[in-house]
């Protein structure tokens, strides 16, 4: 088993440009002479007008729009969009949005490239899982904290009819610059605010709630995200409360949550994700709330093998000092899901509408899904999944 830092290579090659008013330099961001596909989801940008701000900043530009990307967005939508680069001959793409246009614009840049059936860009009992060589060049706008789709390699997509939820990864596709105004957050309702901030968690927890390996800096990172996501959460979930330094400090920290700085040579988990995409699939709810859900019956479950950074987590994160070592992981586990409950979020299958005659199709997906051996050490089965599962109804 793995008891040192791994070898490790980073690079992650996207610009981040931070702060205030930041959409007016997009003009030194693109080439002048690309032609421009913006997109973006149901409609927000229009609303909140970023979409008009990005139109100005862009005069000059010959510019295109695909707009309607969903939430959880569909290969079916993304393909349409596929169509219209080729027909019009697009050849960079603009996303305005959170995960879902951003994760969309991914993969509609890859599969503008690619040649054969785009489907075989995913693997996970969906395609053939073929590497992706090219993709157009994108930049993005984040509207939304929480996945950090804005700076990583990562595209999650939805394919209705086959009932699945599966991402791939690719270099390709990493933004070539991503604009980060904390300010575009102010028109964000409660409910997203609280999907962010708990998705954001649940990443860190993901890369950091395994097994210890000796990465002090890892580690010591993680704890102080996690940190400032305890102490600001309740705050940046009031909608109405526009506060600068809160919400760049979200902002920020959700960013850094799933860049890649936080797996370097450590171990990760990504079984609360996978859990949660077959929730997505059965019934359509936002990602963030599956994680929530299901996150504390994984600690419970996964208690023996995640007990040395369980305390860990209770002692560096919850500063819980007092009782025995397995009074600290119940006391910590209890201390996570009223966190999550603090900001509106539900903890149980029960508060997601999931019941326990769910449970076998839940599995039966995570076959298909080839997830039959994951976590840190590749020993969740399909029977420690049901448990999980049984745990958090
Ligand atoms: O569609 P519009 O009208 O823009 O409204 C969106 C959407 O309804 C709205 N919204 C976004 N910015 C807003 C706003 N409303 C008002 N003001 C603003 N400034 O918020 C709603 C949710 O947006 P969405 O993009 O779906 O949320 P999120 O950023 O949470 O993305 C979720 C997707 O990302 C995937 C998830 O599975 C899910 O499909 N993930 C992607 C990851 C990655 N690429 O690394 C990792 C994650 O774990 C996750 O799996
Ligand atoms: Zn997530």
């Amino acid at each position: 088993m793995q008891q040192e830092i791994a070898n490790f290579t980073f690079q992650n090659p996207t610009k981040i440009v931070f702060g205030k008013n930041q959409i007016e330099s997009l003009s030194t961001l693109i080439p002048r002479d690309r032609k421009v596909l913006i997109t973006y989801g149901g409609g927000s940008v229009k609303r909140s007008g970023v979409l008009d701000r990005v139109r100005e900043a862009l005069t000059d530009y010959d510019l295109g729009e695909f707009g309607g990307i969903e939430a959880n967005p569909t290969f079916e939508t993304c393909m349409q969009a596929v169509e219209l680069i080729k027909k019009e001959q697009f050849d960079f793409i603009l996303a305005i949005g959170g995960g879902s246009v951003i994760d969309g614009s991914k993969f509609i840049a890859a599969a503008a490239k690619f040649e054969g059936d785009p489907t075989n860009i995913f693997g996970d009992g969906v395609g053939t899982g073929e590497p992706v060589k090219a993709a157009l060049p994108l930049g993005t706008i984040l509207t939304l904290p929480a996945t950090a789709s804005e700076m990583n390699s990562i595209s999650v997509i939805t394919f209705k009819e086959k009932k699945a939820k599966v991402g791939f990864s690719s270099l390709q596709v990493y933004p070539t610059f991503s604009v980060l105004d904390p300010e575009m957050t102010y028109t964000l309702p409660s409910k997203q605010l609280a999907n962010g901030v708990t998705d954001s968690f649940v990443h860190i927890i993901e890369q950091y709630l395994t097994f210890p390996v000796g990465g002090m800096v890892q580690d010591g990172f993680a704890e102080s995200l996690m940190k400032t996501l305890i102490k600001i959460g309740p705050d940046v979930v009031k909608e109405d409360l526009h506060d600068y330094t809160l919400r760049a400090n979200y902002m920020w920290t959700a960013t850094l949550a799933w860049n890649g700085i936080l797996s370097t040579g450590v171990p990760g988990d990504w079984s609360t994700h996978a859990l949660g995409h077959e929730l997505t699939v059965l019934n359509d709810t936002d990602h963030a709330k599956t994680l929530s859900a299901i996150l504390p019956a994984v600690m419970t479950v996964r208690k023996e093998q995640k007990f040395d950074k369980l305390v860990q987590y209770a002692e560096n994160v919850w500063s819980i000092t007092d009782g025995s070592d397995e009074e600290k992981i119940d006391a910590a586990i209890s201390k996570t899901a009223a966190f999550f409950k603090s900001l509106g979020m539900p903890v149980t299958l029960n508060d997601i509408n999931v019941s326990s005659s769910d449970i076998d199709f839940l599995i039966s997906q995570l076959e298909t899904h080839e997830c039959t051996a994951i976590s840190e050490r590749g020993d969740q089965t399909l029977d420690v999944s049901r448990a999980i599962f049984e745990k958090a109804l």
